[in-house]
């Protein structure tokens, strides 16, 4: 889908000619001789049009309208969250029939945010799966053009939306995939395939060089399984070689049985979507790819199946991890934690400001924040503020979830230095203190998007989950990273030192 961004106020906008106008109306919308204003006020006067966000007017060849459709849309106070209610009914009604060409008016008074949204939520609510089903009715609308009376102000936050809508829409296109479409080599492959764009480069490693490196427990989680394991490492170089990097730690099941603690057979085939934290990392590096902020990223996918097997890993076995740190792996379905503790050691290497890990990584974590918000679990304040902020910015919400050393209680093992399971209470928790353990050499957080990152039931697939999260919080490290490096004459000697 193209997107556009032309400046036009409302009444220059009543004369774009499109298929179908959706109008932003806030409750400080000041009425102006324009017809669409007219329309509006004459709507709200007999009380046609509710001001809740979201609540819609549609018209049809409205005089002085030149779409032939237009969609009045209240959009409440301005709010992030009556943004993000008011621009997903917008795009609901864009998506429409016989709709190729869309205009989306915002207000004068729109926070730049806006239009970054606008993007996304009409993305969102347009996007079909093909890839296995060639059938289906593709996304017919061709064009999005926002318009705006202040498009200037708007020029980054566009080009940040649709940076953010080819990576979203990337990581859904690898979790909705089948396992069978998606395995381990072909989410490889797909990171390869990143590398065609510039600043981005990636190395993939294969079963030889992870035994070498002395990944075990990784190891041990493939070895039930035929296809064989890969280990991704992509780079994107956008600031200077001797800035820290952010590591990004994608978990990349590409379809989870559980093993040999093998999985009730209901709803078994959403495991696939248990690659989805990898899925996010290969998102976000297209998005970097497009967006090119100035920052350095790594990021790490294991990847592998989790097979019943008669190689399989059984439970009671200990593996050694590439830390060194023995684990008894009670329980063969939490094998996410398995893959990725290694995949933290690894990360050390590269001397990372901070460590941020994305997995569906427990059940536990759907019944204790359902499917609005991510759990965050961070060992740094700082790092846990700024993603927490990042989501609220982009509505990609989650929430943090505390990491008491007594949650580790329950991991010791009479057998290993640390057992891969505790009991079932706070299951998030004691999740992210197993993996706590192998990060202890940077500031680390863990995003469990085991409730976010797909829909069951009529609209199942996958959501692109965090992506939008993530590269609002690169971004903006960016922005901090270049305000803290620039020369203090700059600043006309107010430079604090
Ligand atoms: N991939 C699952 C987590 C999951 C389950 C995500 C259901 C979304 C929906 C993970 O590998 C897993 O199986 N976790 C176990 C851990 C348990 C054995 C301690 C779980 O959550 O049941
Ligand atoms: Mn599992
Ligand atoms: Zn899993």
């Amino acid at each position: 889908m193209d997107f556009e961004l032309k400046s036009l106020d409302l009444a220059a906008a009543a004369g774009f000619p499109c298929d179908a106008l959706a109008v932003l109306v806030p409750d400080s919308f000041k009425a102006g001789k324009d017809p669409v204003s007219t329309l509006v006020d004459q709507a709200r006067k007999a009380g046609d049009f509710e001001s809740k966000a979201g609540k819609l007017l549609a018209v049809y060849k409205a005089p002085g309208v030149a779409a032939r459709r237009l969609i009045l849309v209240a959009a409440g106070d301005g709010s992030p969250r009556q943004m993000r209610l008011a621009l997903a009914a917008a795009a609901v009604a864009l998506k429409g029939p016989n709709i190729q060409r869309a205009g989306l008016a915002l207000p004068a008074d729109a926070p730049a945010d806006a239009a970054r949204m606008a993007l996304q939520a009409v993305a969102d609510a347009t996007y079909v799966y093909t890839t296995t089903k060639p059938k289906a009715d593709a996304r017919k609308l061709g064009k999005l053009t926002l318009l705006s009376p202040a498009a200037a102000d708007l020029q980054a936050a566009f080009a940040h939306g649709k940076a953010a809508v080819a990576g979203i829409e990337l990581a859904k296109e690898w979790g909705n995939r089948p396992g069978n479409h998606a395995t381990p080599s072909k989410l490889a492959e797909a990171a390869k395939a990143l590398a065609r764009q510039s600043r981005i480069s990636c190395e993939v490693l294969g079963p030889r060089e992870v035994a070498k490196l002395g990944m075990g427990s990784f190891m041990a989680v493939a070895q039930g399984s035929d296809e064989p394991l890969r280990f991704v490492v992509l780079h994107y170089a956008g600031a200077a070689k001797s800035a820290a990097p952010v590591v990004l730690v994608g978990k990349g099941i590409t379809f989870d049985t559980g093993g040999i603690s093998i999985k009730p057979a209901p709803e078994m085939d959403e495991m696939k979507f248990d690659m989805c934290g990898a899925a996010s990392v290969l998102g976000v590096f297209r998005a970097l790819g497009e967006l090119k902020p100035a920052i350095n990223v790594v990021g790490l996918i294991p990847t592998c199946e989790n097979m019943p097997d008669g190689k399989a890993v059984k439970p009671g076995d200990v593996v050694t991890s590439m830390s060194g740190q023995t684990i008894e792996i009670l329980n063969t379905d939490a094998e996410g934690r398995l893959i990725l503790c290694d995949a933290l050691t690894f990360a050390e290497r590269f001397k990372p400001c901070a460590v941020v890990d994305i997995a569906t990584l427990t059940g536990a974590c759907v019944i204790a924040l359902g499917g609005v918000r991510s759990g965050l679990f961070a060992s740094d304040d700082a790092l846990a503020q700024s993603l927490q902020a990042a989501g609220e910015r982009t509505q990609d919400l989650c929430w943090r979830m505390p990491l008491d050393d007594d949650y580790a209680e329950g991991l010791n093992s009479h057998f290993a230095d640390v057992a891969n399971v505790a009991g079932r209470a706070g299951g998030s928790i004691t999740a992210a203190k197993f993996l706590q353990k192998f990060a202890a050499k940077y500031p680390w957080a863990h995003l469990d998007i085991a409730g976010t990152a797909w829909k069951s039931g009529a609209a199942k697939g996958a959501t692109g989950r965090p992506v939008g999260l993530l590269l609002e919080y690169l971004v903006h490290e960016a922005g901090r990273n270049a305000a803290a490096t620039k020369p203090a004459v700059v600043r006309k000697g107010k430079a604090k030192v």
